[in-house]
């Protein structure tokens, strides 16, 4: 295995991070064997479990936001992957999100974090989104940081935590801390669990059933083409490359086309708002496919419910949006991907897909005592 920490170089191999035998102190060692895409960490943040520990509490705990109405797992909850079922979610006040809320497993293994940002690579600096974000506001931490800290240090569970995490530093109490503890839980929200995945380490004894072995074939076939974009072990990774040869991680697949020119709705342009350029205009970041069944509705604003939804647009190169205010053809989206140029399914052929995408379902990271609310 090959960690990476930090985006420009430092690589560091597996035996450099291992751990002493029998005591798990680092992320290298909660990664099996049959993951060997590269891990992407925070150079700022070195693991402990203490840390992840108390990481744990802050995410599941509501006192982090304003009014008590919000923790990280109010929009990421276990039942749902850590995504929520919303088309789009909801913050403290009751303001709609921009997007659908993304789930939170194997994040180490990708390179970007959110929807369309090429900045956010570690969940240590996404944080501070849902933490400070005021349009609109998520958990509305910003301008009450010290009124917050002071409410989680009035409970002697965190003055423990906090000394168990932190044990030689006596200013622990702080966002800083608190940001990096959360990161610590979430990083270790590891799946590699899956039918598929068994399958893939041992196709004797873990065969696939048929509809899904088909499914499979399709998947991977030239004339649907989704492993070009679908790949790595969340299905997130492109092999398709940018200009300077980098992996492309944003593509526009068609969804919207207003105005004929390619706009997407006014509530989000895609890569467009972070990066300026109007070519990036409707282009999101491959999403992770594990765990597909729990986390609908699906796509960056939750506007599919099902994912025959989903796989019909793949099939017809885009989405016509025939009606309300979006209305458009997406399939002459002038920013479409070439990747996107629809194609024929038979009914089984369709229903093989979604068994395959099924085969990809991981209940076991959901369902650990370890990564649970531990105030129930
Ligand atoms: C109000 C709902 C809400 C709350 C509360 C919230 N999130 Fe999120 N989270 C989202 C949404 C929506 C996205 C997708 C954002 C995007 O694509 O730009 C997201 C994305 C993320 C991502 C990026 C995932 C990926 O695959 O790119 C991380 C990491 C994350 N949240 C962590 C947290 C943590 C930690 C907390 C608590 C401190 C938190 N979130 C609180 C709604 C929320
Ligand atoms: C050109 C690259 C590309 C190809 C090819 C591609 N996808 Fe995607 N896929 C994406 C992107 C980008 C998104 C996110 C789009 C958005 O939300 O705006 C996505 C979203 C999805 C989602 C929704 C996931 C979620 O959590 O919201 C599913 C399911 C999916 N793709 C399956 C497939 C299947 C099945 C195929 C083959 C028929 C395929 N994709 C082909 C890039 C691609």
């Amino acid at each position: 295995m090959l960690l990476i920490a930090g985006l420009t170089g430092l690589l560091l191999t597996g035996s450099q991070c291992g751990t002493p035998a029998g005591k798990k102190t680092g992320i290298a060692d909660r990664i099996p064997a049959i993951i060997t895409d590269s891990v992407y960490l925070y150079p700022g943040n070195i693991y402990s479990e203490e840390k992840r520990e108390l990481g744990r509490f802050l995410f599941y705990d509501t006192r982090l936001s304003v009014n008590n109405t919000r923790s990280c797992a109010s929009c990421h909850d276990p039942r749902f992957s850590f995504a929520d079922n919303y088309n789009r979610s909801i913050g403290a006040f009751g303001d709609l999100h921009q997007r659908n809320s993304r789930p939170l497993i194997n994040l180490v293994f990708n390179p970007y974090l959110t929807g369309a940002d090429t900045a956010v690579h570690f969940p240590e600096l996404q944080m501070n989104r849902p933490l400070m974000s005021e349009h609109p506001v998520e958990m509305g931490v910003k301008g009450n940081e010290a009124f917050i800290l002071q409410r989680l240090q009035s409970d002697t569970l965190y003055g423990y935590l906090f000394s168990k995490a932190y044990p030689a530093d006596p200013s622990a109490f702080s966002m800083e801390h608190i940001r990096l503890a959360i990161a610590d839980f979430i990083k270790t929200l590891i799946s590699a669990e899956t039918a598929y995945d068994r399958y893939r380490q041992d196709s004797v004894r873990y065969p696939l059933p048929m509809a899904a072995m088909r499914g499979k074939q399709l998947f991977f076939s030239d004339r649907l083409a989704c492993y070009r974009c679908h790949g790595g072990i969340n299905f997130a990774r492109p092999e398709l490359k940018t200009a300077e040869g980098k992996t492309d991680f944003y593509f526009n697949t068609g969804l919207y086309n207003i105005d004929g020119k390619g706009s997407y709705p006014a509530t989000d342009h895609g890569l467009a708002a972070s990066t300026g350029n109007p070519r990036d205009e409707g282009k999101f970041r491959v999403p992770i496919l594990r765990n597909l069944i729990f986390t609908a509705p699906y796509l960056h604003d939750g506007s599919a419910q099902t994912l025959e939804e989903v796989i019909r647009v793949y099939e017809e190169g885009g989405r016509n949006l025939t009606r309300g205010p979006n209305a458009g053809d997406g399939r002459k989206n002038p920013l479409k991907d070439p990747l996107i140029k629809g194609f024929v399914l038979t009914a089984g052929e369709r229903k093989d897909l979604i068994h395959f995408l099924y085969s990809l379902t991981d209940s076991v990271v959901l369902n650990k005592k370890e990564n649970a609310n531990p105030f129930r």
